[in-house]
């Protein structure tokens, strides 16, 4: 299809719109900003060591997130980036990020909005110093009507909503092409940016997740520590042709979960960072609100599903704003499988391949 036939990301938007003629387009206005924001974040990355000097682009800023991690210079311009270019509109009640400890109220010299915006800005970044792919994460949800009406100030709490509470959710992928994929609730869509114009163009109109799959990524260097259902289900799928799956699999781990995510909306696959016994005072490696859920809300628009393990992590009830949390995603007959191993009581002897023969010996 010629580039000047496809729908740009405003045309896509508007046509979502008239669907709802009650709307405002405060949503639209929101989202047309935050893809303005990952525009400049896809500039700022693909600068990469000339973006900055004298420092290099990739350097530490030498401050540590409330995770304990070293926050790179990009982590902290494109966590800028999301806050100037949303904050001003009206559209917004308040973020929070995972570069921010705490809540970010919006400024009293702009207007309050209905919405909260919450986002990791910059996903994946020790993949910066290798030139690997990253991106931005957001998920949006509804802001409390008496912080709205400035009634009272913005809290922790009202950002503790649970994963089926978004009313949008999206990523930006900064790889070979820039790609904004993004759900208002009416399935998955993909836009690529055209650079020649700095636009998104509508590339993927319909993304689904096949719901079988044959790919698996988990950070293997973890096995020793992960729990039984979890070995189970590796150790199955090393074992390929032979019982009980009777197919081969593929494995793939990039480190950087918006890519992972991308891959599976592509082609299908799953994806996990299981709650394991690594650091008993982390419940899983990833965040459950901005991480979690928006990638989890788009797994399900795309006929997918996301999980702890242990039930759908779109109905967990948020505890704290930068609460880590088990996942798994992916193609759906995958991530069940994954559950019902869960639920099913512990087996006695381990699975073949981890007794004896297997990769990741216990
Ligand atoms: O934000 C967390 C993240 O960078 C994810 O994008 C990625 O899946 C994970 O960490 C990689 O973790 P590890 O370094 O343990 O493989």
């Amino acid at each position: 299809m010629p580039l000047s036939e496809r729908q740009t990301l405003t045309q896509y938007l508007i046509e979502q719109r008239r669907r709802f003629p009650g709307a405002s387009g405060e949503l639209n206005a929101l989202l047309l900003d935050v893809a303005i924001a990952c525009k400049g974040i896809a500039r700022a990355v693909a600068q990469g060591e000339l973006g900055a000097d004298p420092a290099s682009a990739n350097a530490d800023a030498g401050d540590v997130n409330v995770q304990g991690e070293v926050q790179k210079r990009l982590d902290v311009i494109s966590n800028q980036m999301f806050l100037r270019q949303t904050e001003w509109s009206g559209n917004l009640a308040g973020m929070a990020s995972e570069e921010m400890a705490q809540p970010y109220p919006i400024p009293a010299r702009y207007p309050r909005g209905k919405y909260l915006l919450v986002f990791d800005p910059l996903d994946g970044s020790s993949n910066l110093d290798v030139n690997g792919a990253v991106g931005s994460i957001f998920s949006i949800l509804r802001a409390p009507p008496e912080v709205v009406g400035a009634h009272r100030d913005l809290t922790e709490a009202d950002f503790l909503q649970p994963g089926t509470c978004q009313v949008a959710a999206g990523y930006a992928l900064y790889g070979p092409v820039t790609m904004l994929v993004l759900s208002v609730g009416s399935g998955v869509v993909g836009f690529t940016l055209d650079a020649h114009i700095g636009e998104f163009k509508l590339t993927h109109p319909n993304i689904a997740v096949p719901e079988d799959a044959n790919e698996f990524a988990i950070n293997t260097s973890n096995s020793r520590f992960w729990e039984p259902p979890v070995k189970r289900y590796i150790d199955e799928c090393l074992a390929g042709r032979s019982e009980p799956r009777v197919k081969d699999f593929n494995m793939r781990w990039i480190a950087s979960m918006v890519a992972e995510a991308h891959r599976i909306l592509m082609r299908g696959g799953v994806f996990m960072y299981p709650r394991d016994t690594k650091d008993p005072s982390k419940p899983g490696r990833l965040r459950l609100l901005y991480e979690a859920n928006p990638i989890g809300f788009i797994m399900e628009q795309a006929g997918g599903r996301a999980s702890t393990g242990r039930q759908n992590v779109l109905g967990v009830a948020p505890s704290s704003l930068h609460q880590r949390i088990g996942l798994v995603f992916g193609s759906r007959n995958e991530v069940e499988r994954i559950e019902r191993y869960h639920q099913e009581p512990a087996r006695k002897a381990p699975a073949p391949l981890f007794a004896e023969r297997s990769l990741f010996r216990e």
